[in-house]
């Protein structure tokens, strides 16, 4: 009996180092040391032997199970170890690699026309003003010189929040609420960005849109510091070679008054479809202040002068960039906004 014992156990032990898996271990286990297993069975022999064989086989038996536990223990052990190791190899996070692109923001076309406007002025020693989008009407019109009932309101119909509050048609009410907080001193040197509101809407105008208001007042301003600012303002937005034109004008906030051209952005002056033929785009409204507005603004019209200017960045944006419909820049679609 001893024999056949130790014929199952070296035949166990060489299985259990051969056995890859838990399943196989498993099966190995019940089928050498299980209640039906091979020594169990083996051992049903024993009361066939007599006394003393019984104990010595019994002993043997006893001692190969303990054996054979043990051996199918470790390899459970190591088993479950390479398994881990497996496992550690498979799941591991590589903090080498480089992670998704997340896409990046960029800046706004309205804002980068915006942005280089300011720079432009800045650099010409403005400062930066900013006032309410929602004015009264006394700033918004009133101190501008356009009374109630003044026929110059026509052009600037906005949306009212009552008799006396309304979203400002332009960012001119800033120029009087600067001269309030500044006078008496000089110099005023401010640009004014900002939205502004109307009531329009067609491929070039929109009900919300932006301005940069100029206001320059000191003594002995005149109509020469007015082109010559605003030459060089256009040379620096539009290139070196651009030339700019006055037209008369009328606005009851500056005396005399001008709108101002640039030369065409398309066809250098020549006349295409875009100047409608001219050669000409016209680009802002200009005017030295008119005095009673000096006078609103607490200021001495007999001792400074000033001039004033203001311009839609949407309409600086759509020549420079040559767009042909200003709602694409409010729809949002990032196929137009990559392109700047
Ligand atoms: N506020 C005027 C407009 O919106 C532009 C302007 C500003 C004209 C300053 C003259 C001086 O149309």
């Amino acid at each position: 009996m001893i024999e056949r014992l130790n014929k199952i156990k070296s035949l166990a032990v060489a299985q259990i180092v051969e056995v890859n898996d838990f399943d196989s271990l498993n099966e190995l286990k019940v089928r050498t040391l299980g209640r039906k297993g091979e020594i169990t069975m083996l051992l049903r022999g024993l009361k066939d032997l007599n006394g003393q064989e019984r104990i010595e086989a019994g002993r043997a038996a006893n001692e190969i199970k303990d054996n054979l536990e043990k051996l199918i223990d470790a390899k459970t052990a190591e088993l479950k170890a390479r398994e881990l190791e497996h496992k550690l190899k498979e799941e591991r996070i590589d903090i080498s690699l480089p992670g998704l692109p997340l896409p990046l923001g960029g800046k706004h076309p309205i804002t980068m026309i915006a942005d280089e406007i300011k720079n432009i002025f800045i650099g010409l020693g403005f400062s930066i003003a900013e006032g309410p989008e929602i004015e009264s009407d006394y700033y918004n019109f009133e101190a501008l010189n356009m009374p109630r009932n003044h026929p110059a309101r026509d052009m600037q119909d906005t949306f009212y929040i009552n008799e006396e509050m309304l979203l400002r048609t332009h960012t001119s009410p800033v120029q009087v609420r600067t001269m309030e907080k500044m006078a008496p001193q000089i110099p005023v040197k401010i640009i004014v960005p900002g939205k502004v509101y109307r009531k329009d809407d067609d491929a070039t105008h929109s009900p919300m849109f932006n301005q940069v208001e100029g206001l320059l007042i000191d003594k002995n301003i005149t109509f020469a510091n007015l082109k010559g600012t605003l030459m060089l303002f256009a040379q620096r937005i539009f290139g070196e070679e651009v030339r700019v034109r006055y037209r008369p004008s009328f606005f009851p906030f500056t005396e005399p008054s001008a709108e101002m051209d640039i030369s065409c952005v398309q066809c250098q002056g020549k006349g295409c479809r875009m100047c409608s033929h001219t050669g000409w785009l016209e680009i802002l409204g200009a005017g030295m202040v008119n005095p009673r507005v000096l006078q609103y603004g607490g200021y001495d019209p007999e001792k400074v002068t000033g001039f004033a200017f203001g311009m839609g960045i949407e309409r600086i944006a759509m020549l420079k960039y040559g767009i042909n419909d200003l709602r694409l820049f409010f729809d949002n679609d990032k196929r137009f906004l990559k392109q700047f």
